[in-house]
């Protein structure tokens, strides 16, 4: 059994070189993932976009992936998300870590329960991020100069377009943070599957209206390759750190009817 995973987001596509390929098969679909040895322990990295970035925002198979990871053994995630920032205090460049989502997302499969056989449960957000592992990655964070910049609300757009400026008006009113295509359904199935999960954002650009000029893909690219080291050899050294499930509500997110 493999506990401990990391998801790479856009722009990050491997944990080491040093890795062996597995194909997982759920009944959702086949899902390709790494297995990386971190001194002598086995750790999953997913590609959530697949391994050549395959898959647009809306039709990455969420399902799939977390099922995967389920049967694999994982019970701790720690996730990269690059998103756009709506907030002044949060620039380009950033990273925050994902504390809350507003999902505006319009026609994905969003759980594993559809009624028969698997029945029809409801899941606890109270607190769809981990509290233990946001704990750990600050420690971690701070033992290693790596700045957070907050706590961010994550809304989460069907994408694969970008937001008009009035929707991203919209979403700073609403009390949003960074805005991004992809933590929803992905948190919400680490949730039904009793899994602790944390999402931490590279932020890549300012969302649509918010500074003068139009998103440009060499940012991005910029801002995802400024961080993506320092955020996975983060994860790396928080999934080291003692986990458990004893003082979090991640294992019993759904509620029994
Ligand atoms: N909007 C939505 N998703 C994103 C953005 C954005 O501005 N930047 C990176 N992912």
């Amino acid at each position: 059994m493999i506990r401990k995973a990391v998801i790479g987001g856009t722009g990050v596509y491997n944990l080491s070189q040093n890795s062996r390929s597995e194909t997982v098969k759920t009944e959702y679909g086949i899902v390709e993932v790494d297995i990386v040895n971190i001194d002598g322990e086995d750790i999953v990295f997913l590609a959530r976009h697949g391994k050549n970035h395959s898959f647009p925002p809306h039709l990455v198979n969420y399902r799939a992936n977390m099922k995967a990871l389920e049967q694999l053994g994982v019970k701790f995630i720690y996730a990269t998300v690059a998103v756009g920032s709506c907030n002044e205090l949060y620039n380009p460049g950033d990273i925050v870590v994902i504390k809350d989502f507003i999902d505006f997302t319009k026609s994905r499969p969003l759980t594993f329960y559809e009624g028969g056989e698997e029945g029809v449960r409801h899941t606890d957000m109270s607190s769809p991020y981990c509290y233990n592992l946001t704990n750990i990655f600050y420690k971690i964070a701070e033992e290693n100069n790596m700045q957070i910049k907050g706590k961010a609300v994550y809304v989460c757009t069907e994408g694969p377009r970008f937001e008009t400026e009035h929707e991203i008006k919209m979403f700073m009113q609403l009390g949003g943070d960074v805005v991004g295509m992809t933590n929803v359904p992905e948190v919400v199935l680490a949730k039904e599957l009793g899994m602790c999960y944390l999402a931490v954002g590279i932020i890549t650009n300012w969302c649509t209206g918010v500074k003068k000029g139009a998103i440009e893909f060499h940012d991005i690219e910029n801002s995802i390759t400024k961080n993506k080291e320092l955020i996975t050899r983060s994860f790396l050294k928080s999934l080291k750190e003692d986990l458990h499930q004893n003082n979090c509500s991640c294992s019993k997110a759904i509620i029994e009817l």
